[in-house]
């Protein structure tokens, strides 16, 4: 019987730090509901990687529907991940206008702080689960994305720097249905020495 296999590490999902609990605007139970999506998107990327490893290919043409899902639910799940720890890290600051190299990238990409805050908003009013200011290497440049869910629509070699969660459940217990108050809210939090410190780690050219 031949199988898939191939090496992988389970991974275990990061602590939140403190000043999360403590976000103006963003209760503390908010942010437990996106731990607990994001915990249960780590334990569902283990569990699907586990099955992958072993998959039958003996039956060729159900098993790659088989494989087709899971690995689609794979994207999902890492997207689930990868965008939530963005969300964690670059929360818990003083917000305001960002300051040092981050500074310089969105005056230079996008004309003015304002102007980059004014489309990102818009970004996340029109997208269903996210929007992000990615750093596209290909262009040189900022640009801010629409995402509808964990897994659409990540742009090949951009780098995101701000995750922007508009999921019901980033704002529904705080806002109810006020999501451009929940915005002004994620703005009001970030944490721009976080967000220089990957602009400095990456690498990006201001
Ligand atoms: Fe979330």
């Amino acid at each position: 019987m031949a199988t898939l296999a191939f090496q992988f590490e389970e991974i275990s999902p990061r602590q939140l730090k403190p000043e999360l609990y403590e976000l103006d605007g963003i209760s503390r139970e908010s942010v437990e509901a996106h731990y607990s999506l994001y915990e249960g998107y780590v334990n569902k990327r283990n569990e699907i990687l586990g099955k992958l490893d072993g998959v039958d290919l003996s039956s060729a043409n159900q098993v790659y529907s088989e494989i087709r899902a899971l690995k689609v639910e794979l994207s999902f799940a890492i997207g689930g991940i990868k965008n939530h720890e963005i969300y964690f890290e670059h929360l818990g600051g003083g917000g305001g206008d960002p300051d040092g190299l981050i500074a310089s990238l969105i005056n230079r990409d996008f004309g003015s702080v304002s102007d980059w805050r004014a489309d990102l908003k818009a970004s996340g009013m029109a997208g269903r689960g996210w929007a992000w200011t990615a750093y596209d290497w290909d262009e040189g440049r900022l640009f801010n994305y629409v995402g509808d869910t964990q897994n659409t629509y990540p742009i090949w070699n951009a780098t995101p720097l701000i995750a922007l969660d508009v999921y019901e459940h980033a704002y529904f217990l705080d806002y109810q249905t006020d999501r451009a108050s929940y915005i002004d809210a994620f703005f009001d939090n970030l944490d721009w020495r976080t967000v220089n410190d990957w602009v400095s780690k990456y690498q990006i050219q201001t």
